[in-house]
């Protein structure tokens, strides 16, 4: 149930195709989706439908800007404009390209704790693949090599190395044009999160606790809007695959150091594994 696709030859009165004020950048499997579902009960704001990928996909960035902006969401003059693209975030070649287009954006980056969000995403390939009816190795298999060692060449295990791809952004983007959104807060209570949110984009407090209720079924919160309730997709919200108590402590201290470094570089701790 989205809203309508605004018709080409016919955007709505007083609109126009903008550069996003905001980007949520990632993380992959960060709670990305629910993140801008969110932030679009928001009056204020107008939501880019999919995922762009312009600055990451080399057959989009060089389509150039009128592609960029003809993906962009019909907005009215005050309403701030957003897109996100998980896989930004850890792509380096993505802020300088940023910067150049929009040094003026806004940076949503919502995180998870980092062996959640590589079980998160061992689990959507998995499903992906199972899709075009191919399997996936075994999750132990992946995560571990038969030395006994974490296999540092899952490409997983590197999306959650945060501290790597934060430093890349820092080099490009001022500190406090990042906000760092609690993805496991979102999860447990989202309506906090989403003030802070709306706090960080100078938002006038619109959305309030009653936009939000748990749904039992789901097991994650769902969204009231304007009356309508909706939850994320079945996508959204997966059992995760389990995975031996050793090896799940083996990862909680392969991502000890790298997390430390990643709450010195942002000045802030999150309550991860
Ligand atoms: P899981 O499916 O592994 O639980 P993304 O949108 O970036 O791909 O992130 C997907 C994750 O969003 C889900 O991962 C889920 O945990 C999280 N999430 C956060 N809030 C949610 C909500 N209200 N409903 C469903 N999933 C939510």
């Amino acid at each position: 149930p989205r809203r309508p696709r605004p018709s080409h030859h016919h955007p709505p009165n007083g609109t126009a195709q903008r550069l996003p004020d905001i980007v949520i950048i990632g993380v992959r499997k960060g709670g990305t989706r629910a993140l801008i579902e969110m932030l679009s009960l928001h009056g204020g704001v107008a939501a880019a439908e999919s995922e762009v990928h312009f600055f990451d996909w080399e057959s989009h960035f060089q389509r150039g800007l009128p592609w960029y902006l003809s993906q962009m969401p019909y907005a009215l003059p005050g309403q701030l404009t957003v897109e996100k693209t998980p896989a930004y975030f850890t792509s380096s070649k993505v802020p300088p390209r940023l910067r150049r287009v929009n040094p003026g954006a806004k940076l949503l980056l919502i995180l998870r704790d980092p062996t959640e969000r590589v079980l998160s995403d061992y689990t959507q390939v998995y499903h992906n693949r199972l899709l075009k009816h191919k399997r996936h190795r075994p999750i132990e298999e992946v995560l571990v090599l038969k030395d006994g060692g974490v296999n540092l060449g899952y490409k997983a295990l590197n999306r959650s190395l945060y501290y790597v791809h934060m430093q890349n952004w820092l080099r490009h983007f001022p500190r406090d044009s990042i906000h760092v959104v609690d993805g496991d807060a979102l999860i447990r209570d989202p309506f906090p999160e989403v003030q802070r949110v709306e706090r960080f984009l100078r938002l006038e407090p619109q959305i309030d606790a009653g936009n939000f209720y748990f749904n039992r079924t789901k097991g994650f919160y769902c969204l009231r809007d304007r009356g309508r309730e909706r939850c994320l997709h079945d996508s959204k919200g997966r059992a995760h695959p389990r995975v031996a108590p050793d090896i799940l402590h083996k990862l909680y201290r392969f991502f000890h150091e790298p997390n430390r470094r990643f709450f010195e570089l942002v000045g802030r701790t999150f309550d991860w594994n």
